[in-house]
């Protein structure tokens, strides 16, 4: 199995509810070589019609942090929890909600191939969803960010803020755990170039 033929398989899933409202399988876009994987919750409306991961709002922050940790989105695979965007449609407008526990657990036929076949030496759990699927069930996001953790589908895992929880957060005079997601990011990379040398 190829990433390519994972990703095309993935892109006609209909495992779970979330198919019947998507527009697009937001499967995720990189460097499949890289040592490093950011994965994050599930698409947004943005994401959702273009396909691609983190292109809204949230992931114009999260370039802006990537740039702040002298990297770019091309130097990383970017992923998410959930592949099709979970909104609740209650209201007739969309609101964007967290994927539930059975759309993760379904949604993981794809994102555990996906690692395995990237296999990166450190994977970024970005926000606490993505923690709580690949880290441990009850993580704590704002105790345990920052740390090493251990995980399956990497040598270890970091997690970090979410830019949506971020930009919630800011204020004028707070950047609402801005530099806390730079620094994070830096030490996955450091970590992951550091293992790359070690490990080949
Ligand atoms: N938030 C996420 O977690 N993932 C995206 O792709 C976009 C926003
Ligand atoms: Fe399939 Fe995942 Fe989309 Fe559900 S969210 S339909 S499991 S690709």
């Amino acid at each position: 199995m190829t990433l390519d033929a994972l990703r095309s398989s993935a892109l006609g899933c209909t495992a779970c509810a979330l198919s019947s409202r998507r527009n697009n399988v937001v499967f995720g876009e990189g460097d499949p070589h890289s040592p490093l994987v950011l994965v994050g919750e599930g698409p947004g409306d943005n994401e959702d019609r273009t396909g691609r991961p983190f292109v809204g709002r949230a992931g114009q922050l999260l370039d802006k942090a990537l740039v702040e940790a002298g990297l770019s989105r091309e130097t990383v695979y970017i992923c998410n929890t959930v592949k099709c965007r979970a909104a609740d449609w209650s209201t007739g407008k969309p609101q964007n909600r967290p994927p539930t526990e059975e759309e993760t657990s379904t949604c993981r036929q794809w994102l555990i191939p996906q690692l395995e076949l990237i296999a990166p030496k450190v994977i970024l759990c970005v926000g606490a969803p993505s923690a709580k699927n690949l880290i441990r069930k009850n993580f704590a996001i704002t105790k345990e960010r920052g740390l090493y953790h251990e995980c399956a589908y990497a040598k270890t895992a970091i997690a970090t803020l979410h830019p949506s929880y971020i930009l919630r957060q800011q204020r004028p005079d707070n950047d609402g755990g801005f530099s806390l997601l730079v620094a994070d990011i830096q030490k996955a990379w450091d970590t992951a170039i550091r293992l790359r040398e070690k490990m080949g």
